[in-house]
């Protein structure tokens, strides 16, 4: 394993032992949830508004580290963003802040934040789900 690799070990297992933005919003304007189901990990989202920007934005989940890290590193990327932007925001974007290869089945693990994000997007603000969903198709988002 080259020395950046094992850096982003050490990140993505950072965040998984001390997810940031871990919890609820009592009173949220959106929220989603979903699961893989090959495994049964979950995550559910709850979003906060201030017009169309994110204001807010907690998880809760159990998983793998890599499914829970890569949503934990979501709610630091997503906050303060319009809606829209992130509606649109592409699944590398996600994938190179995580940083390491992941295999088909991780890649899965590593998008499942995402795919429930853009779902409560939809829910709260309307905003188009990516037509082109890719390796989040076979999760369980709702
Ligand atoms: Fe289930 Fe990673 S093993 S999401």
């Amino acid at each position: 394993m080259s020395e950046l690799d094992s850096l982003y070990r050490e990140v993505i297992l950072d965040h998984y032992k001390n997810p940031r933005g871990h919890g609820v919003i009592s009173e949220p304007d959106a929220q989603a949830e979903g699961q893989n189901p090959l495994c049964g990990d979950e995550v559910s989202i709850a979003v906060e508004f201030e017009g169309d920007t994110i204001a807010d934005v907690r998880f809760q989940g159990r998983g793998c580290a890599i499914s829970q890290a890569a949503t934990s590193m979501l709610m630091d990327m997503v906050k303060g963003r319009t809606a829209q932007e992130v509606a649109t925001m592409s699944r590398d974007e996600l994938l190179e802040e995580v940083g390491i290869p992941l295999t088909p089945v991780r890649l899965k693990c590593a998008l499942l934040g995402l795919g429930v994000l853009k779902v409560a997007l939809h829910k709260g603000k309307g905003t188009p789900l990516p037509e082109e969903w890719g390796a989040l198709d076979e999760l369980e988002l709702k």
